[in-house]
C-alpha cells in the first residue's frame, strides 16, 4: 500500500518507520526539509536501536529506510492509498491540511489523523468525505508502543472503521474503538494525571523527583507523569488540557499555572532540552 503521513514530526516519523517496517511504501510529508533530515535520521536511529537489540536484522534497516520516501507538499499526498495526518496540533492547521487532501486524494481514500485531542467530527466536516474520516492516534514512542486508539467521528462509517482496525492489527499494534470526545479516552484520563503532578510541583508538595518515584514505584508506571510530560513535550500537553477545558467546560481540566508558565519560557520538555529535567 502507498501511505503518505503528513508531519516529520515526533509522531510523524514513528508512523512512518512502523508502516516501512511492514512493507507499505511511505512518502513522509513536511513543509520543512529540515524537519524532514531530522525525521528520517531518528527512523535511522530508532532502526539501529532495534537491530542493536535483534529485533531487525542489520540487512533489514536499509530497505527499510528505502521506502520512506519524502516530500514538501500536501499535495504529494495525491497517490496515496492511505493518508495519516501528524502535523502540529493546531486545529485550523489540521482543518487547512485536511481540505487540501480532500482536494488531492482520490476518492474512497481513508484520511486518518493523529491528532491527540481535535474533534475528528470537526475535522471530517472540512471534508467531502467524512465517512471516510478517522483517527488513528499512536502513542510515543511509536515504535514501541502497543496502542493504537481507533477515533469515530460522527460520520465516520462501520467500514472505515473496520478497515483502519485492521490495518493497525496487521501493523502488529492494538486498535482500541472509541467515540469523538474531548481528548477521546487516552487523553482525557493522562493529561489530568499530568497536570495534577504539576499543580504538585507549583505548591510545593514535592519535587518532580518525588512525584515521579511515587507514581513509578506506587502505581507501577514505567516512568512518571512528569518525565513523560517531557516526552510528550509540554506544549503538546498544554494543548490538550485547553482542548478539555474549553470542550468539556469543566473547571477540573484547568491547566495549571507551572504549566503555561513553562510553556510561555519555551521549556517544552526533551524537544528543547529542558523541562522538568535537563536533557
Ligand atoms: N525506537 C525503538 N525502540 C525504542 C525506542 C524507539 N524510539 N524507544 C525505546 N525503545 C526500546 C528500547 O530499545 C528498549 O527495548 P528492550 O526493552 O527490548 O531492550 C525498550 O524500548 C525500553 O526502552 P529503554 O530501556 O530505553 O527505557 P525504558 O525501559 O524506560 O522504556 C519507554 C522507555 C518505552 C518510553 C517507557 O518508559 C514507557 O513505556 N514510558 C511511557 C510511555 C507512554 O506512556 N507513552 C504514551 C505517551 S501519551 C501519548 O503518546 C499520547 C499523545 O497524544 C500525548
Amino acid at each position: 500500500m502507498n501511505v503518505a503521513v503528513i508531519g516529520a514530526g515526533t509522531m510523524g516519523n514513528g508512523i512512518a518507520q512502523v508502516f516501512a517496517m511492514h512493507q507499505h511504501a511511505v512518502t513522509m510529508i513536511d513543509i520543512s526539509a529540515e524537519a524532514l533530515r531530522r525525521g528520517r535520521e531518528a527512523i535511522g536511529a530508532s532502526l539501529a536501536r532495534l537491530a542493536k537489540k535483534g529485533s531487525l536484522t542489520a540487512a533489514q534497516v536499509d530497505p527499510i529506510l528505502a521506502r520512506v520516501a519524502v516530500a514538501t507538499l500536501v499535495s504529494d499526498a495525491a497517490g496515496a492509498d492511505l493518508v495519516v495526518e501528524a502535523a502540529t496540533e493546531r486545529a485550523e492547521l489540521k482543518f487547512k491540511i485536511f481540505a487540501e487532501l480532500d482536494a488531492a486524494c482520490r476518492p474512497g481514500v481513508i484520511l486518518a489523523s493523529n491528532t491527540s485531542s481535535i474533534s475528528i467530527t470537526e475535522i471530517g466536516a472540512r471534508t467531502r468525505r467524512p465517512e471516510l474520516v478517522i483517527g488513528m492516534h499512536f502513542m510515543n514512542p511509536v515504535p514501541v508502543m502497543q496502542l493504537v486508539e481507533v477515533i469515530r467521528g460522527q460520520a465516520t462509517s462501520d467500514a472505515t472503521t473496520r478497515t483502519v482496525m485492521e490495518l493497525a492489527t496487521a501493523l502488529g499494534k492494538t486498535p482500541v474503538e472509541v467515540n469523538d470526545y474531548p481528548g477521546f479516552v487516552a487523553n482525557r484520563v493522562l493529561m489530568p494525571m499530568i497536570n495534577e503532578a504539576i499543580y504538585c510541583v507549583m505548591e510545593g508538595v514535592a519535587t518532580p523527583e518525588a512525584v515521579d518515584t511515587v507514581m513509578k514505584l506506587g502505581m507501577a508506571h514505567p516512568m512518571g507523569p512528569l518525565m513523560l510530560a517531557d516526552l510528550i513535550g509540554l506544549d503538546t500537553c498544554l494543548a490538550i488540557m485547553e482542548v478539555l477545558h474549553r470542550g468539556l467546560g469543566d473547571d477540573k481540566y484547568r491547566p495549571c499555572p507551572l504549566l503555561r508558565r513553562m510553556v510561555a519560557a519555551g521549556e517544552l520538555g526533551r524537544k528543547t532540552g529542558k523541562g522538568f529535567y535537563p536533557y
